[in-house]
């Protein structure tokens, strides 16, 4: 039901209105009009965003990228564009019925939506933005009603950003214990390239900024950054915000060095000083601000459960927003440097075809074994493995977790094949 097309959308999101909108007999306060006029334009924006990717991408495109099925993919995404579409249609009747008029936007995502790696990669951001709009502006609100509503939207918004985590392939599920709370004005800061025309808030927005390491970003990158008024290094600072942290680690512009032990979404500012920014949207400091935030993920945990998910990687997908450096290749790169010292379950590979592309193998749904390196499986194999116990019908094979990961079988992309050459079987 829920993957289902606009008109029925429609529909569906009728009733639940009812349910779901915030009642009130009395006029919302200016701050709560602004967090919900804000909530409409960022529930838009997402809206916008996952209904043309959808658009955009079919079956093949998601296998091409690695997904061990397209269906992960596209009844996630649409779970999401759903989720997204109704928020968006609760807020602005919430609008409508405490008097105001809700902002209509447009929005371009442009290279965002290059591939659905880019999209994929794109989303995760989106919904980080999301979590950390609705957490700081949670403050702000007035009417507890209405801090409850939002509330509920917000763990929405949290699941999607968790699954998306799981679909990059690289990233841990749930990164962290804490997430990290942005005020309006950073959150438009971060958002504000998508919005297409006018959507005036009445905010302005921080200094945009993009991190531009082009190889991959991790423990010991030296991070380097554009944006307006960051002129050479001198004088400025750079602000590493992880959650539950009360303090960004606050180092000279020159040597932002990502340090070891950040796994996840990280919030990065420049300052004007070694002050640290305070990890709270009360007390956070604005006037040392020069540009930022901008979001970037450091994978640096990689675990089975993404592995399932995207189980192969193709070159194809470059790296898609200004915040997001982490390409394919560069993150099977991760994933072998990390399972050979952090003790993380080795991946394990199939046997299917020779590279991730054309791999077709599918396990029955049992807790199947890949085939016996030493007999891979053509591409478009239909039928029992050769243990007999695996029935192949031309899908992708999922690889599962095992004690004994058989490390040495011809399997998948050059990516994956380097990170299976790299990883020991460093399984307890
Ligand atoms: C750039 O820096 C100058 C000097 O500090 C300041 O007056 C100006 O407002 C800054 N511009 C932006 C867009 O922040
Ligand atoms: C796993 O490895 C152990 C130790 O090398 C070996 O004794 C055992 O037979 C292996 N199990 C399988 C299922 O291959």
């Amino acid at each position: 039901m829920r993957y289902s097309t606009s008109s029925i959308l429609a529909a569906l999101a009728a009733p639940l209105l009812v349910s779901a909108r915030p009642v009130r007999t009395r006029a919302a306060s200016a701050n709560d009009a602004l967090v919900f006029q804000f909530a409409n334009v960022l529930e838009q924006l997402e809206t916008e965003f996952y209904a043309q990717g959808i658009a955009k991408f079919k079956d093949a495109d998601f296998t091409a990228a690695g997904f061990s099925s397209s269906l992960i993919a596209s009844q996630t995404l649409a779970t999401i564009q759903f989720d997204e579409a109704t928020h968006t249609t609760v807020i602005q009747q919430t609008l409508k019925d405490n008097g105001a008029k809700p902002l209509i936007c447009k929005f371009k995502f442009g290279s965002a939506l290059d591939t659905v790696t880019s999209m994929a990669a794109t989303a995760r951001v989106v919904e980080y933005v999301g979590v950390a709009a609705y957490l700081g502006g949670a403050v702000l609100i007035d009417d507890p009603v209405f801090l409850d509503a939002a509330a509920s939207i917000l763990t929405v918004e949290a699941r999607h950003q968790t699954v998306l985590n799981i679909m990059s392939g690289t990233g841990s599920a749930i990164p962290s214990a804490f997430d990290i709370p942005m005020t309006p004005q950073e959150i438009l800061g971060i958002a504000g390239g998508f919005i297409d025309g006018p959507c005036d808030l009445g905010l302005k927005a921080t200094n945009p900024l993009t991190v531009t390491n082009k190889d991959t970003v991790k423990a010991g990158t030296l991070l380097t950054v554009s944006g307006t008024n960051i002129t050479g290094t001198d004088g400025l600072f750079c602000n590493m915000m992880v959650g539950g942290a009360p303090f960004s680690i606050n180092l000279p512009l020159d040597k932002c060095v990502v340090p070891e032990g950040i796994n996840g979404p990280v919030a990065l500012w420049i300052t004007s000083d070694n002050n640290p920014l305070v990890n709270n949207v009360v007390n956070r400091a604005t006037t040392q601000q020069v540009a930022g935030p901008a979001i970037l993920f450091i994978d640096s945990q990689p675990e089975m459960l993404g592995q399932l998910v995207r189980s192969s990687k193709t070159g194809g997908g470059a790296s898609s927003t200004e915040t997001t450096t982490i390409t394919p290749d560069e993150a099977s790169k991760i994933i072998a440097g990390a399972s050979s010292t952090s003790g993380a379950p080795s991946s394990t590979k199939t046997a299917a075809g020779k590279d991730g592309k054309d791999g077709k193998a599918s396990t029955d749904g049992q807790n199947g074994q890949a085939a016996p390196a030493s007999t891979p499986l053509p591409p478009d194999f239909k039928g029992k493995s050769p243990d007999g116990k695996t029935t192949v019908d031309g899908i992708k094979m999922v690889p599962r977790p095992q004690a004994n990961a058989s490390a040495s079988s011809g399997a998948s992309s050059s990516g994956a094949a380097s990170s299976s050459a790299a990883a020991p079987s460093a399984t307890k």
